[in-house]
């Protein structure tokens, strides 16, 4: 089904290319047209409507992102973006006619088409095929991106109103899901300090989705360390989003309670997983599989000392062991009512504890290797008395970073500790909410 699709996408955009290089009426246009006609009209054998989307550099078919074929076919789609085209509707039963029309239309230079690109199809007569903005995609500012910290909130308010609507039992728009998804992916690419300092370090908000969000984040950055394609990590992404979704259900004094739960309370924690598998069930045709995977594994452990108990003896899938390793780092690393902070090195310390029972041996040293003991943006009072800042890890020691220097004097000095003669060493960890705030300003 989805070559017929990939293939209509294809003949589509390749027939653009022709027109804007030949002209819409060329014998060579007209025959590439035919073709994409051809191809669309299979697509559409058994479906009312094609609805071709363009996310950022990407397009789209439902809940389908096509990165590869948005790789070649990067010129046209930028061009449609460039009129502000981000979602074409083939609806069934469109002529050869009306196709000619539109890509006429769509050839035209810039200057030429003048107003909203809908009404001008309506007054040529093509009735059959739309066109507009993507819906949901606030993702991409008018530079294109977005900045820095904002992308956290905005990715914030991308992924709430799905992890709501499942809240609500509402039916949950896959699509819009995997590119808000998808957006943390490519901003995770481009502002990977500040997300990621948000994700481990800087957090003064505890709202409810937001250890989902770090999940998410933090599993999708071990991911792209670890080699997987970027339509993998986009899943995996999604599965760290929804592993807690249980949780949303189980009542709040319970999950926030400080001290030990009764014997009662702690058999409620533990369903989540269960329940929420079940719940994710009703939304295996918007989010695929893997999620409900991931919230039923994710506190087997990887001697399966876990829970749910199983009667069959199968490992945790590696996506699990990623998002569980990912899950207890942001447990660790939040600020909650029942405990004070634990410094970095700290977490390091008691999740290597974990290792070879709870956590895959291998995966875990990959972790820390991905994002050290320290991580970006951790604040550190040095030896020297001076105060910097972890701008880089160092994979070969990753209890050594990189560390910028900004106390006494904030010039963009670096230290790396692990090559540096003068022998200095990390004296200790200031936490951003003591003794690290008054530097929070320089970071
Ligand atoms: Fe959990
Ligand atoms: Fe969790």
């Amino acid at each position: 089904m989805t070559d017929k699709i990939e293939n209509s996408f294809k003949d589509f955009l390749t027939c653009l290319q022709m027109a804007k290089l030949y002209g819409a009426s060329h014998p060579i246009t007209l025959k590439s047209t035919e073709k994409a006609y051809f191809s669309l009209q299979d697509a559409l054998a058994d479906r009312q409507e094609l609805v071709i989307g363009i996310i950022g550099a990407e397009l789209a078919f439902e809940k389908e992102i096509f990165f590869d074929l948005s790789k070649f076919l990067n010129q046209p789609i930028t061009y449609l973006k460039s009129r502000g085209i981000e979602r074409i509707v083939f609806s069934r039963g469109f002529e050869l006619g009306e196709l000619n029309k539109f890509i006429g239309f769509l050839a035209l230079p810039k200057e030429e088409i003048k107003g909203d690109p809908q009404e001008s199809l309506v007054l040529s007569g093509i009735r059959s095929i739309s066109v507009g903005k993507v819906k949901g995609s606030p993702g991409y500012g008018k530079s294109g991106r977005l900045e820095g910290l904002n992308s956290y909130q905005a990715s914030l308010d991308q992924i709430s109103p799905s992890l709501t609507k499942m809240m609500n039992n509402e039916a949950v728009d896959g699509l819009s899901l995997k590119l808000a998804v998808n957006n943390i992916v490519n901003n995770l690419g481009v502002y990977y300090d500040q997300l990621f300092e948000l994700a481990t370090l800087k957090r003064y908000d505890t709202g409810t989705f937001i250890h989902l969000l770090n999940v998410s984040i933090l599993s999708m950055h071990f991911s792209s360390k670890l080699g997987f394609s970027k339509d993998v990590i986009t899943d995996i992404g999604i599965s760290a989003l929804f592993h807690d979704i249980g949780k949303l259900y189980i009542s709040r004094k319970t999950i926030r309670k400080p001290g030990q739960l009764s014997a009662q309370e702690f058999k409620q924690m533990e369903s989540h997983t269960v329940f929420g598998a079940k719940l994710l069930m009703r939304y295996v045709e918007a989010i695929g599989i893997m999620p409900i995977v991931v919230c039923f594994e994710h506190h087997l452990k990887h001697d399966l000392s876990g829970y749910p108990k199983s009667v069959f003896k199968n490992k945790q899938h590696i996506v699990s062991a990623i998002v569980s390793i990912c899950d207890v780092y942001d447990a660790l690393s939040q600020r909650r009512s029942y405990k004070t902070d634990y410094p970095p090195d700290m977490i390091h310390g008691l999740m290597m504890r974990g290792s070879g029972t709870s956590f895959d041996p291998d995966l875990l040293n990959s972790f820390f290797k991905s994002i050290g003991v320290w991580p970006i943006g951790s604040i550190l009072l040095l030896s020297d008395k001076r105060v910097g800042v972890v701008a880089e890890e160092n994979e070969a020691n990753i209890f050594l970073p990189k560390v910028r220097i900004i106390h006494p004097q904030n010039n963009g000095e670096i230290i790396d500790l692990k090559e540096n003669k003068e022998g200095i060493k990390i004296e200790r960890y200031l936490s951003p909410w003591s003794e690290g705030k008054e530097f929070l300003h320089l970071v």
